[in-house]
């Protein structure tokens, strides 16, 4: 339980649907919430993102849905405060920058290999990625790191 007394709010977080090709934030908020973190589902998309936070809660996990459209300075604010009511202090603010990956996104066009291999040709380590980002970011080995911008696309833009 490496995120256990740790509270997680993952934008894009809607996509962590069961069944479903789940997004970089849906597949977040499940990795958070498996390894003891709170997880505030944070999305513009209200109906999967509930599923996604109810089904995390079935699951033994902890989660709440809170609305957060990014480009909302407003809705940023309320999706702190809901945050800050779990962990008043020591707030880390971190981002991923992924690379190719199979989503929600990304399903058909990947489905279809006269699309996909120009794409595996531009990735130096030569398959899709994950989310697995935020294993780096929220463990206490990453207690000092915050406003940091974690490239994780298989070295694409390191050419
Ligand atoms: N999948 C890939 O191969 C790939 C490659 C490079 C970059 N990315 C980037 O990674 C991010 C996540 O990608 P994904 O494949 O998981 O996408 P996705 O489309 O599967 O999921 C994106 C989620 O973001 C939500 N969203 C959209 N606009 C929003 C807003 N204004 N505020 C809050 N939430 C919003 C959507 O409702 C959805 O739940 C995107 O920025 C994407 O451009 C993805």
């Amino acid at each position: 339980m490496r995120f256990q007394g740790k509270v997680a709010l993952i934008t894009g977080a809607a996509t962590g649907i069961e069944g479903q090709t789940m997004g970089f934030g849906g597949a977040s908020a499940r990795l958070s919430a498996r390894e003891g973190a709170r997880v505030v589902v944070a999305d513009v998309n209200e109906s999967d993102g509930e599923r996604t936070a109810a089904q995390i809660a079935e699951s033994g996990g902890d989660a709440i849905f809170k609305r957060l459209d990014v480009a909302s300075e407003r809705e940023w604010s309320e999706a702190i405060a809901a945050a800050v009511q779990y962990a008043p202090e020591d707030i880390r603010v971190n981002s991923v920058h992924p690379g190719f990956a199979l989503t929600p996104l990304t399903e058909e066009a990947f489905s279809d290999p006269k699309l996909m291999a120009p794409g595996m040709a531009s990735v130096p380590l030569g398959r899709l990625g994950n989310a697995n980002g935020i294993v780096y970011l929220a463990p206490d080995e990453s207690s000092f790191v915050t406003g940091s911008e974690l490239v994780t696309d298989g070295g694409v833009t390191a050419q």
